[in-house]
């Protein structure tokens, strides 16, 4: 198959642009390049002949037209955003245009090229989206996102991800443009950007920093490494069907202390600190505003549909992570750098 991805050099893309090409698929990595992306991350796949890049902007129309009629893919994997809730809350206008604005940029140039094409039944827009659409869950086992979760977004990130998902049901509703569309949980792994949760953890343990956990730590996330997230997108992408949505997660519900504990035990074990535990360096720190207390996704429909399951334990990828990070120094340090990277950010 031939793909266009977009955001192919941000943390996820990077991971399917890879898995991808090992798979023998031919990709175009669309990307504009923002403070998140580091084509350092495909650097292997960039050496395959069924590999191209384009810089170019989701909200640029003439730019997606050329590409799409330069390339002609079969599939648009579609994963391009700005991603961090806390820079959401600083500045909300640019996930609106990105999230909102650049996804009906890219679902009209879809359209436009799959009609000219003769409107072909195997062609597929895939819209890669978060569990955050669904809202805030109790601390109760019970329940959890399915499919049918109503909407309920309450971070600019997520309200602009739900606007975004709701685009594209409707452009598959009213001009049946062959839509896939997933929601996965908080995915962690290799080439994570330097201000998610994980990575900070990592790099602040190794620096002798303060390590953050906002409010007191109870926020509970699920976590799925990268590489099966990549995994879980081509199985859509192959055997999902169209119109469909389907729930990704890995089934490890952690509290954010619970995972920066982990996260320090494994440290302990791989790089002792002489002075003291790494989780001496835990400091709790104002919470984000309108924080979400749980997100929890229930699998069921892709593992019976598709027969997927995640392949990694989190223990196993957590382990991995930290192992990628101490052996990829010269990746991490290079980012440190960039704007808003290290600071506290979306306090409100
Ligand atoms: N990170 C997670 O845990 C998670 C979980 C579920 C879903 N998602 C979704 O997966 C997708 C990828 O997330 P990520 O964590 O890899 O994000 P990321 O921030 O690491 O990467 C985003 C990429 O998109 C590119 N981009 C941003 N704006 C663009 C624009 N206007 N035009 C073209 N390219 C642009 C950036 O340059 C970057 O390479 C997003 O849609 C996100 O909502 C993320």
């Amino acid at each position: 198959m031939k793909l266009l991805v977009t955001g192919g050099a941000g943390f996820i893309g990077s991971a399917v642009v890879r898995l991808a090409v090992a798979r023998g698929h031919h990709v175009v990595n669309l990307d504009a390049l923002t403070y998140a992306a580091c084509l350092d991350n495909v650097a292997e796949a960039a050496e395959s002949p069924r590999y191209a890049f384009e810089h170019a902007d989701i909200r640029d129309r003439a730019a997606l037209d050329r590409i799409l009629d330069a390339h002609a893919p079969d599939a648009v994997l579609h994963l391009a955003a700005e991603s961090h809730v806390d820079r959401s809350i600083d500045g909300p206008g640019t996930f609106v245009e990105t999230n909102v604005t650049g996804t009906y940029t890219l679902l009209e140039a879809a359209r436009a090229y799959w009609t000219k094409a003769g409107r072909p039944g195997d062609f597929r827009f895939h819209h890669v989206s978060t569990d955050e659409v669904f809202g805030s869950l109790p601390h109760d086992p019970d329940v959890k996102f399915t499919e049918d979760t109503p909407y309920d977004p309450r971070s600019p990130y997520s309200a602009t991800k739900a606007a975004s998902d709701h685009l594209v049901r409707a452009w598959h509703e009213t001009y049946g443009l062959p839509v896939l569309l997933t929601n996965c949980s908080n995915n962690y792994g290799p080439y994570h950007f330097p201000e998610k949760l994980i990575p900070v953890t990592i790099l602040n343990a190794l620096a002798g920093r303060p390590l953050p956990v906002y409010g007191d730590g109870s926020n509970v996330r699920d976590w799925l490494y990268v590489e099966d997230h990549a995994d879980a997108l081509l199985r859509v992408l192959e055997q999902g069907r169209v119109g469909r949505s389907y729930n990704i997660g890995g089934e490890n519900e952690r509290s954010n202390l619970e995972l920066v504990r982990t996260l320090c035990g494994i440290l302990d074990r791989l790089r002792p600190r002489p002075e003291s535990p790494y989780a001496d360096l835990v400091t709790f720190v104002t919470d984000r505003p309108g924080h979400d207390a749980r997100y929890a996704i229930d699998p069921t429909r892709i593992r019976e549909e598709l027969g997927w399951r995640p392949s990694v334990t989190v223990e196993e990828g957590l382990e991995r992570t930290v192992r990628w990070y101490l052996d990829n120094e010269a990746w991490w340090r290079a980012l440190q750098d960039r704007d808003g990277v290290g600071r506290r950010l979306g306090t409100g």
